[in-house]
This record gives structure tokens, sequence and C-alpha cells, in this order.
């Protein structure tokens, strides 16, 4: 097949799948708004996968990885060690509520990947009003040119409670402050994943 301009944009993509899901989406949009010397978060790291990802972006100064259950910390620190980038990330077992604490410069990616752990029950699951509280604390924490990730999962119980509450939380956010977009694979069955980025624009 022959390649195509901006292929390489896709980085493991199915030949014929250029978007491949939602969490690609997501990596896609961190990865062209992050900068040598940024420090990046993954607010929900569970199986560690997304971190895995971060952890391999060149140039990160700092990878703070988040996770409330202990065997999402477990999974995430084997992923790494077995990738040998354990020295690359911090890993807290904390709600990502607390994240703000956390944080000591501006960031130039915070990744939430909402839902429940993979292979886990839907008591790991997080809550809509939880995920919006700790996003609309971390977006005063994205430097200018940064990006916060959302993916929301409206299939699973509580799920689309979760994504509309999150949805409140962009809609409000001010045009001239921050640029928010909403992707999701529109002809997909079962209400496929959202996604959601926000993008600041300058300093509030
Ligand atoms: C869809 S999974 C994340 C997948 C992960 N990013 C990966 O790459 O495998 C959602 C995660 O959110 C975690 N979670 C639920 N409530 C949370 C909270 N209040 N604070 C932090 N993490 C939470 C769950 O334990 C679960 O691991």
């Amino acid at each position: 097949m022959k390649k195509l301009l901006g292929q390489d944009n896709f980085p493991g993509s199915h030949e014929n799948s250029a978007f491949r899901n939602a969490v690609n989406l997501a990596k896609l949009a961190v990865k062209r708004a992050v900068i040598a010397g940024d420090t990046v978060v993954d607010a929900t790291c569970g199986n560690g996968h997304d971190t895995l990802f971060l952890a391999q972006l060149d140039g990160i100064e700092e990878i703070l990885a988040f996770d409330i259950a202990d065997r999402a910390i477990e999974n995430t620190a084997r992923l790494l060690e077995e990738n040998s980038l354990s020295e690359r990330v911090t890993l807290y077992q904390e709600n990502f509520k607390l994240i703000p604490e956390y944080i000591k410069k501006p960031a130039g990616a915070v990744m939430f990947n909402l839902g429940y752990l993979p292979g886990a029950g839907l008591e790991t699951a997080t809550r809509a009003e939880d995920s919006s509280l700790a996003i609309k604390s971390v977006l005063p924490l994205l430097r200018v040119g940064g990006v916060l990730t959302a993916v929301c999962y409206p299939g699973h119980p509580g799920g689309s409670e979760e994504a509309r509450q999150v949805a409140g939380v962009m809609n409000s956010l001010d045009q001239k402050e921050f640029e928010v977009v909403e992707m999701k694979f529109v002809n997909q069955i079962n209400n496929p994943p959202v996604l959601m980025v926000v993008h600041k624009l300058k300093g509030g």
C-alpha cells in the first residue's frame, strides 16, 4: 500500500485504520504538545500503557503517574521495569483529586484515561464527580501550549453521566484561554469512547 503523507504520525496503525482508538488520538495530541524539559502526568496509570507511552517520549524531564488502586501501581511498576524505564517515572498511589499537590511546575500534558481498570471490576471505575473536580483542579496547572486529555467511556454504568459532567467542565472554559475539542468514532456501535482535549492558549 502506498504510504500516505503524514502516516508517521500514526505509529502502530493498522494499515486500514489511521486513528485506531480514542486513547491513540489522545497520545497524538500529547505528542504534538510536549516539549523538552516538560513535566507530564498520567492521572490514571491503570495497567501502565499510557505511562509507558509518556516515559518513551524524548526530552521529558519529569513524569508523574497516579492511580488509586494498589494493583494499578503494581502493574505500572512492572511494565516500566520490563521496559527499563522505572527511573523515568514517579508513581503515586493517590486520588487524582490531589494531583495539584504534587505538580511543582506547569505541566506540558496531563492524561486522564477514565473508566475502570481493565481486568478488574467496575468498582475500580472513576466517578463522575471526582473526575470533573480533578480535571478542573489540574487545568490551571497546564503550561501555555500544554494539553489535558480526557478519554471517557459512556458504555459502562455511570460512564455516560461521567462523560456528561466532564463535558460540562470543558464547555464552561473560556475560549480565549483554552481551545477544547471533542472526538469520537461516530459510526461505532455501543457508545464508543469520547476524547476531549484541552489546549491552553494563554495564561489565566
Ligand atoms: C481505564 S483505567 C486507566 C488505564 C491506564 N491509563 C492504562 O494505560 O492501562 C482507569 C483507572 O482509573 C483508576 N482510578 C479510579 N478512580 C481514581 C481516582 N479517584 N484517582 C486516581 N485513579 C483512579 C482506576 O483504578 C483505573 O486503574
